[in-house]
């Protein structure tokens, strides 16, 4: 199957790491102008170096951008607009909230985790829109969570920002299906990056156990009976995002190994 990805150009936030990494490395296989955003450089100059040897594709580069910034999403579009001439696809993604339960969570918390996690979307897909109303065409794929489908232990800002992501993401494929922009969201189950082996340690220390433990007991509860890995995730996204998708937006898709029951 074509993706017609060769020479378009995507932005991927929050790029140097775990599953925007995988999914910048993706899209630079099948020939995608890639840009990779996130805060730290020396990050983004060891994953693009790495990007480029592994996929050999050398039109593949980064910015530095906390997606808390709007001034930094600005210049990240500036970036990707003035090398390829347009914005043809989006990855929102970014760092994952706090893990905590509603009373250890004051003012500041959820504004840092809407603004982290919902307004970084927002901000973003205003700069790239008007780039795909022009030409007609565009892909946005919003990350998200398993919990836009059923909430998770522990994880309150995730379980009240990400559902947002789920109506941002289906109004925006109502306004813009006219213009042939095509908007998903797509939730990681459990994929294996640092930000799991984050949450699993927060989860070891507070039950007691070892990490290799709260893993071992995370494993058994997926039917597939194992963790994902970020390259698995990233391809569901990248065949969103694609020329071959055609008619898919609007949606809410889990990636998570048969994990999440609900319908
Ligand atoms: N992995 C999973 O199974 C899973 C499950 C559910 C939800 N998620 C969500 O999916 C997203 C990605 O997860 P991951 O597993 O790939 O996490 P990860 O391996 O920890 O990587 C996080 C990435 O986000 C970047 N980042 C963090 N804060 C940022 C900011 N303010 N501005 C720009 N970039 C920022 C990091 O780079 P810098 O720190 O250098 O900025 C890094 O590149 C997170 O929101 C996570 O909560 C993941």
């Amino acid at each position: 199957m074509d993706l017609f990805l060769k020479n378009k150009s995507v932005i991927v936030t929050a790029g140097s790491k775990g599953l925007g990494r995988a999914i910048a490395t993706e899209f630079a296989r099948e020939g995608a102008t890639v840009l990779i955003a996130s805060r730290d450089e020396k990050n983004l100059q060891e994953t693009v170096a790495s990007i480029k040897k592994e996929t050999a594709n050398e039109n593949v580069t980064y910015i530095v951008c906390d997606v808390k910034d709007p001034d930094a999403i600005k210049a990240m579009v500036k970036k990707a607009s003035d090398w390829n001439g347009t914005v043809d696809i989006l990855i929102n993604n970014a760092g994952g909230p706090p893990a905590g339960k509603f009373l250890d969570m004051a003012d500041e918390d959820w504004y840092h985790a809407f603004e982290l996690n919902l307004l970084s979307f927002i901000r973003t897909t205003r700069e790239v829109v008007p780039f795909m109303k022009k030409q007609q065409r565009g892909h946005i794929v919003n990350i998200a969570s398993s919990s836009i489908k059923q909430s998770l232990d522990n994880l309150v800002l995730s379980n009240t920002m990400r559902p947002g992501i789920v109506g941002l993401s289906k109004s925006l494929s109502q306004e813009l299906g006219g213009d042939n922009i095509l908007i998903n969201a797509v939730g990681p189950g459990t994929i294996e990056t640092d930000r799991i082996s984050e949450l699993n340690q927060h989860r070891a220390s507070e039950q007691g156990i070892s990490v290799e433990e709260v893993k071992t007991k995370a494993e058994q509860l997926v039917p597939m009976n194992r963790y994902g890995q970020p390259a698995e995730f990233a391809k569901a996204i990248v065949f969103l995002a694609s020329g071959a998708n055609t008619y898919i937006t609007g949606q809410s898709l889990i990636v998570d190994g048969g994990l999440i029951k609900a319908l």
